[in-house]
């Protein structure tokens, strides 16, 4: 049996324990600074039904045809060099024009949002992979792009932004000075919830345009299942055995994506699923030490409110190498399961990440994304001491989300000493979610 691309994406919301807490109207929106965001049905009803499998349009197969399915295999090289005591297996999600899984949601966005009448895309990216691949998506069905970046980042990386112009898109580094949220968030510096605040407000002013975001959203969440469908089936066809399934977490895409789907499977089989293990950065801890809350996903105070473990929209994260992991929240649905108990979570420093990647290269000879270095820290303390109360007995699956060859600048800076972890500031994340309104009063601090 040779593991082929999946047809149908497969959606864990038949197996929640409860229905997802619905959306908040923020108080303080009114006429004049209401922005709309419309959202194609076909996304919508991947919300908000409760259907399990959903065919995926053969446009969007058609594309994933280039990069999927991706490779799993045993990295028995990384086991020796991290003592593992189990198998870790990898999924790896970078072999793909955006370097990240990310172009598994963004051709399918881009597909939906054409169909839909939009003309052009607008998005806030802070590493830069969702802005190249929803450029790339957006190149292949003929919509014009325009990508808000996180400033410092973009000027880390300044060839994620030549890949974006390449590719057709518009690139402005956020706080770009040209929409009100960055002209009234003077002083509050660089941020995702920023960039994706002027991406939303800039869309609102565009005939055509609509803003589209790739990471949180429950649609999102279904399409990246292809990696943990895809992994079980590798998994079954090379006798993988796991009890863990990690990914790391910015707002919750890859980690959905390859977790997920065990959690629906085990749900319809009656059996007991994996442990499914969020690895977080220690600098954006929401799922570690977060409260279940509604706060807003975005800068522009108009968004709706979303039930979230989060650290406070308003927290100032300190900058990293690992920018798709600078959020402060986690995907309503990632944080639903941890609210349930079935998702734990791992916070890790990112010298820990990247020593780990550095570790991956040398001896699997795949470079991966910093973010994806924290998911396989994660991965190697579950396969050898394990940590607090997570350990793997027969295996762990991780997905590396994405490589690092644009990152190679926080490599550098590992090699010559100069990373340093950074704690979060206890006191500013107290006062970060002072105001929000838990979600319901059994709602605790993260264990
Ligand atoms: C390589 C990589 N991994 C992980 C993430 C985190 O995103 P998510 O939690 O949506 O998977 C990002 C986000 O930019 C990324 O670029």
């Amino acid at each position: 049996m040779t593991v082929s691309i999946p047809t149908k994406w497969r959606s864990v919301l038949p197996h929640l324990d409860a229905p997802l807490p619905p959306d908040r109207t923020p108080a303080r929106v009114t006429a004049d600074k209401a922005v709309s965001v419309n959202l194609p049905m076909a996304l919508v009803r991947q919300c908000t039904r409760n259907d399990e499998y959903w065919e995926i349009p053969l446009p969007v197969l058609d594309a994933y045809r280039s990069y999927r399915p991706t490779p799993l295999w045993r990295a028995t090289r990384f086991e020796t060099a991290v003592g593992a005591k189990v198998p870790i297996w990898v999924k790896y999600e970078g072999g793909n024009i955006s370097g990240s899984h990310k172009l598994t949601t963004a051709l399918a966005q881009a597909y939906y949002y054409r169909n839909a009448g939009a003309r052009e895309l607008v998005t806030g990216t802070g590493a830069g992979q969702w802005g190249t691949a929803l450029a790339a998506a957006c190149a292949l069905f003929g919509l014009r792009c325009t990508v808000f970046m996180v400033g410092s980042s973009l000027s880390r990386k300044p060839y994620r932004g030549v890949l974006m112009n390449m590719l057709g898109a518009e690139v402005q580094a956020s706080p770009s000075g040209t929409t009100r949220v960055s002209r009234s968030a003077q002083g509050q510096g660089n941020s995702l919830s920023l960039a994706i605040g002027e991406a939303v407000e800039y869309a609102a002013g565009r005939d055509g345009a609509a803003f589209c975001i790739g990471s949180g959203e429950t649609y999102s969440i279904l399409h990246q299942s292809v990696i943990g469908i895809e992994a079980g089936e590798q998994l079954q066809e090379q006798g993988g055995e796991v009890d863990a399934v990690v990914g790391c977490v910015g707002a919750g895409s890859n980690f959905g994506g390859v977790a997920l789907p065990f959690h629906a499977e085990a749900r319809s089989q009656g059996t007991n699923a994996p442990l499914l293990v969020a690895a977080e950065s220690s600098s954006a801890p929401k799922l570690t030490q977060g409260i279940y809350a509604y706060d807003r996903t975005d800068s522009t105070d108009t968004s709706p409110l979303e039930a979230m473990y989060t650290i406070g929209s308003s927290y100032s994260i300190p900058d990293s190498h690992s920018a798709g992991l600078r959020f402060h929240g986690a995907a309503k649905l990632v944080s639903a399961l941890r609210h349930s108990g079935h998702v734990a979570a791992m916070a890790i420093d990112q010298v820990v990440a990247l020593e780990a990647g550095q570790r991956f290269a040398t001896t699997e000879l795949v470079v991966p994304a910093p973010e994806s270095g924290h998911a396989l820290a994660a991965a190697a303390q579950l396969a050898t001491t394990g940590a607090d109360d997570l350990q793997a007995s027969h295996g762990v699956l991780v997905c590396v989300s994405g490589h690092g060859y644009l990152d190679l600048s926080a490599y550098q800076q590992l090699l010559d000493g100069e990373l340093n972890d950074q704690s979060p500031d206890a006191q500013a994340l107290l006062a970060a979610v002072s105001g929000l309104a838990p979600v319901s009063t059994t709602a605790a601090v993260a264990q």
